[in-house]
């Protein structure tokens, strides 16, 4: 009776969590459901994850505790594993509450805590559902009030079972210049383990996501998917264990690999949010929710308007001066781009940054190539009437630099081992706090000096090697942890003071890309190499999880492709430019100021749109897909031809996302001439479909699409 009159009034406070009898607990959003059952023993288990079910109640139990303690009875890999003080490897995890807190009308947060009846430790689930996205995040706090130290050998932020005939597991791996490389596998018995060590950037060889399909690998449209990533641009851990029953288990978090973390009593041990759904229709219906839920929670700014920008790395290098510079900004203005990005090479005296063998710490303008300075710099863009943006790297030092000099102590290198460098480069020590004030000094003069900088570039262009913090003396373990939150320490306390400045996320290309670090950025870069052909597959792979506004597109000289392709290949992300304009042609010039007014129009439904990806380069040789704006009013595809085989006629493509009732008219854009726009019926468009594809090859094709 007692139990019944609590569950109504916990109903009554919290409705996202609806308690039943058996105790259980349920997650919801608008079309999810994540069920979790506590047992008459206490123990906490997951007994749904999917669609939403009429009656949830018929659930019962299953068999997979939800988030498993090491050293029990479950032999397989656990979600959390500890040392207690008095040197007991084992957590026994017993339900001890459940609450839910209303974050806004369409968020809820429920915390489950757990509590070892032995030791004074708590493990808290935070899992937040955001309705509307069907969205789940969910992180993990550690706590405890043991008479010393605990140590942390695992700890997951989520942990999630599945019971299917088989698993697909879909990752992106890669190399400078080579990301997102989409490969598919089935997962057979044991583990599967996608991970970096790379300490300061999130990857190199392996980013933070991956998708999950069950029974069979799933379509854009059809198939069980669930869509991973952790927000954490560290070293990061998913493991996938199929164990003798065909039962999966998912475990995401930070990576433990030579990470045991020493944690204090009464010191809450935080861990980044894993964020994902679940979609029975395919990864386009997965990768819509990602996008809908970053524009309103995922990205700093998500809302505010993206720039086209002209940058200048791929044309000058590090070669330039003031009036180079100065011309430079002439060009943003006549190409009709909204600002100026000064890239790598401003900086330096004693050791001039002239290449990326010195200089690197030492933020002063380099008084050779810019005698007066940035702030003339800022004066000069802005009565060219265009922004002035800035690359800076602050958590990196040449040795030959004045940084290095004055502060050896403050660099990531091991006692007694040669010092090792990537790029002629070393990691800053950000764990220490005297380092962490430099890094957040360096931006905040620029800024303080210069407060018309509209626009940063923040690149990190190494991993860890050889690493060792100086200020972490005997907890070395806690490094790459340590780091990663010292860095958000860092770009928090700028966000403080800067909350609306654009800033760029770069990491030598795309080796830093995370909603761990796009809650301080705007948008990234996905990769250096910008060839038109090769962005068709790294675009295509990043809007899997990435919105368009978030993946910075730029036209560039890389890539033997004409410049419509490349244009129209840079205008599915962030349009922006990277180029030597002075080369244009006149016939370039004209293409490109009307590209740039083309896409401005445009942008809203680019950004903000329900993305459909029509047809996949990794299907067909061709890539189709569409934006299509909330009211199904209006429309962009772009189709790219990436080789004809001898003699092929590519297929008509039907159309997703629009209204069968209403007429539009479709127009191609991005064309020498204006061309004559066709009017179709919505209906016509998504059953019959459109010839989209030429069977020229390296050919494209940009149609705007308007309702009537
Ligand atoms: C790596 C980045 O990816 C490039 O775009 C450029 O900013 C260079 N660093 C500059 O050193």
């Amino acid at each position: 009776m007692k139990r019944k009159l609590l569950i109504i009034v916990l109903s009554m406070f919290y409705p996202a969590v609806q308690l039943f009898a058996q105790q259980q607990i349920a997650i919801e959003t608008d079309r999810l459901q994540w069920l979790l059952q506590v047992n008459e023993k206490g123990k906490l288990y997951q007994s749904y994850l999917g669609e939403k079910l009429l009656t949830p109640a018929e659930v019962k139990a299953g068999r997979h505790e939800a988030f498993v303690g090491a050293g029990m009875n479950d032999l397989f890999e656990p979600a959390i594993r500890v040392t207690h003080k008095d040197g007991n490897p084992s957590l026994d995890l017993v339900f001890a509450s459940v609450q839910t807190k209303k974050e806004d009308a369409n968020t809820s947060t429920t915390i489950i805590t757990l509590k070892d009846p032995q030791y004074a430790i708590e493990v808290k689930l935070f899992i937040t559902a955001y309705s509307r996205e069907n969205i789940f995040s969910s992180y993990t706090e550690i706590i405890h009030n043991e008479k010393g130290t605990v140590t942390l050998h695992n700890y997951a932020s989520a942990m999630l079972h599945f019971d299917a005939p088989h698993y697909w597991l879909t990752q992106f791996h890669g190399d400078w210049a080579e990301e997102m490389k989409m490969q598919e596998t089935e997962l057979t018995s044991g583990i599967k383990i996608l991970d970096s060590k790379l300490g300061s950037r999130a990857h190199m060889y392996q980013p933070p996501f991956f998708f999950l399909s069950l029974n069979q690998p799933a379509g854009e449209n059809n198939g069980e998917v669930l869509a991973g990533t952790l927000a954490w641009s560290g070293n990061f851990r998913f493991a996938f264990e199929v164990d003798e029953q065909n039962s999966l288990r998912m475990i995401a978090g930070m990576n433990n690999y030579a990470a045991d973390y020493p944690l204090a009593a009464g010191k809450p041990f935080v861990t980044p949010a894993f964020i994902f759904t679940y979609s029975n229709t395919g990864k386009g219906t997965a990768s819509r929710s990602f996008h809908s839920w970053a524009g309103k929670y995922g990205v700093m700014d998500a809302d505010s308007s993206r720039m086209v920008l002209l940058n200048n790395w791929e044309s000058t290098g590090f070669d330039f001066n003031e009036q180079k510079l100065t011309a430079l900004f002439a060009d943003t203005r006549k190409l009709g781009a909204d600002l100026f990005l000064l890239d790598d090479g401003w900086f330096a005296n004693k050791y001039p940054r002239n290449s990326d063998h010195a200089g690197l710490g030492d933020w002063e303008e380099n008084k050779a190539k810019l005698p007066h300075g940035i702030g003339h710099l800022v004066k000069e863009a802005t009565a060219n009437q265009v922004k002035f943006g800035i690359w800076l790297e602050p958590e990196m030092v040449n040795p030959k630099s004045k940084l290095y000099e004055d502060h050896p102590d403050w660099v990531l290198k091991l006692p007694n081992r040669e010092e090792n460098y990537f790029r002629n480069q070393l990691v800053l020590d950000l764990v220490n706090p005297a380092v962490q004030d430099f890094v957040y000094d360096i931006v905040d003069k620029l800024l303080t000096k210069n407060p018309g900088i509209a626009y940063i570039k923040w690149d990190c262009n190494r991993m860890m090697t050889n690493a060792w913090s100086p200020y972490l003396k005997d907890q070395q373990s806690s490094l790459s942890i340590a780091y990663t939150q010292s860095l958000y320490k860092i770009l928090q306390k700028l966000r403080v003071k800067y909350p609306h400045l654009p800033m760029m996320l770069c990491s030598g290309g795309g080796g830093r890309v995370d909603y761990g670090a796009l809650r301080y950025f705007t948008e990234f870069w996905p990769s250096d190499n910008t060839d038109g052909l090769e962005r068709v597959f790294m675009q295509w792979g990043y809007s899997y999880f990435f919105p368009s506004f978030t993946i910075s597109s730029h036209v560039t000289s890389w890539g033997k492709q004409s410049l419509k392709f490349r244009t129209d290949v840079a205008m599915m992300g962030r349009l922006g430019y990277d180029i030597d304009v002075n080369k244009f042609t006149e016939e370039e010039w004209h293409f490109s100021q009307e590209a740039i007014k083309n896409y401005n129009r445009l942008k809203n439904v680019i950004s903000h749109g329900e993305m459909y990806r029509l047809i996949s380069p990794y299907e067909e040789q061709r890539a189709v897909l569409m934006y299509v704006n909330n009211s199904k009013t209006k429309a962009v595809l772009f189709a790219y031809n990436l080789h004809t085989h001898y003699g092929e006629q590519f297929q008509k493509v039907r159309l997703s996302g629009l209204d069968p009732q209403k007429r539009y008219k479709v127009k191609e854009i991005n064309l020498e001439k204006e061309a004559q726009a066709t009017e179709y019926s919505g209906d016509y468009l998504m059953k019959v479909g459109l010839s989209v594809s030429s069977n020229k090859e390296l050919s494209s094709k940009v149609l705007e699409i308007q309702s009537l």
